[in-house]
């Protein structure tokens, strides 16, 4: 377990992330008008998101996401790696974020750059993020649910406060460039949703390639999928047995918070999130 990166009092994993990065990202990172960026926070969904973005792409055939890891597909513009990959890259870049909004490259702001950004139960988010966490090398472990629950609601977790990234980001949701997408939706009405996603970026997809599209990105078929699942990523960031697609389900955090874990937690929702609409948050 390694200890954080602290940057500008946000915590970051402490491995994969270089404090050099995060200072120069803001103002020298330019986004394209053709790139398409994935931004969500931590456990919203975003590799099932990346998943059917590259399908879309491919309209359905599997070769790209059955050859290539998911990282290298879309690369993590906050990592080392992602970052230097993505400076090198030619033509339309896929890239993928969970940078708070104040960190973010700030030439995405006057571009055309489309992005996705996808929220979730902040619930479920906790839940997934205690399993996935502990088994990985890039956070301090909690050591149980209770613990994680109170550095959750404090931002005290990677990429600091649910609550603050959702706020910022969500400012952004008139733009056209914007595409605001929860995985509750996705759960729901998973070809409608991909055809708002399809339709966003302005492609064209038949019925047998959508099918095709879903197919593919469906749980069951990532979960086995190598290249989506994490299995083959190195040692050092997460240890053995860790599974990315742990249940893919909407509520689990019913089955884990006790009643005054979910009173605390809307106290704090109802405090945070004032003023937003309720229709933004489809599990309320
Ligand atoms: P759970 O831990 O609740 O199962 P991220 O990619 O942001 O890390 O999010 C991970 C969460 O998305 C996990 O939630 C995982 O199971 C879920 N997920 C991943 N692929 C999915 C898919 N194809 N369908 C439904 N949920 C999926």
């Amino acid at each position: 377990m390694s200890d954080y990166l602290w940057f500008e009092g946000i915590p970051f994993p402490g491995v994969g992330t270089d404090k050099g990065i995060l200072e120069e990202i803001g103002d020298k990172f330019v986004v394209r008008d053709e790139d398409t960026i994935i931004l969500t926070y931590p456990k919203s969904g975003t590799n099932w998101m990346i998943e059917i973005v590259c399908l879309i792409q491919t309209k359905g055939n599997p070769q790209w996401i059955q050859s290539e890891p998911i990282w290298k597909r879309s690369p993590w513009v906050e990592s080392e790696d992602g970052y230097q990959t993505l400076i090198n890259q030619e033509g339309p870049r896929l890239i993928s974020s969970h940078l708070p909004f104040h960190l973010f490259p700030k030439s995405f702001f006057s571009s055309k750059a489309k992005m996705i950004y996808v929220i979730r139960n902040p619930r479920d988010v906790l839940v997934s993020g205690y399993f996935f966490f502990h088994k990985t090398n890039l956070v301090k472990n909690p050591g149980s649910l209770i613990k994680y629950f109170e550095w959750f609601l404090k931002g005290n977790v990677i990429y600091g406060s649910w609550f603050e990234h959702t706020r910022a980001w969500l400012s952004m949701r008139e733009r056209d460039n914007f595409l605001l997408l929860s995985y509750e939706d996705l759960k729901q009405d998973t070809r409608g949703t991909i055809e708002k996603i399809c339709d966003f970026l302005g492609k064209k997809l038949e019925k047998d390639e959508l099918d095709l599209v879903l197919k593919y990105s469906s749980f069951q078929v990532m979960k086995e999928n190598k290249m989506s699942n994490l299995s083959i990523v190195p040692e050092d960031v997460i240890t053995n047995g860790l599974k990315l697609m742990r249940k893919g389900t909407t509520g689990d955090w019913k089955n884990h918070f006790t009643v005054a874990q979910a009173e605390a937690f809307d106290k704090v929702f109802q405090e945070k999130m004032i003023g937003f609409p309720r229709e933004l948050f489809p599990w309320q």
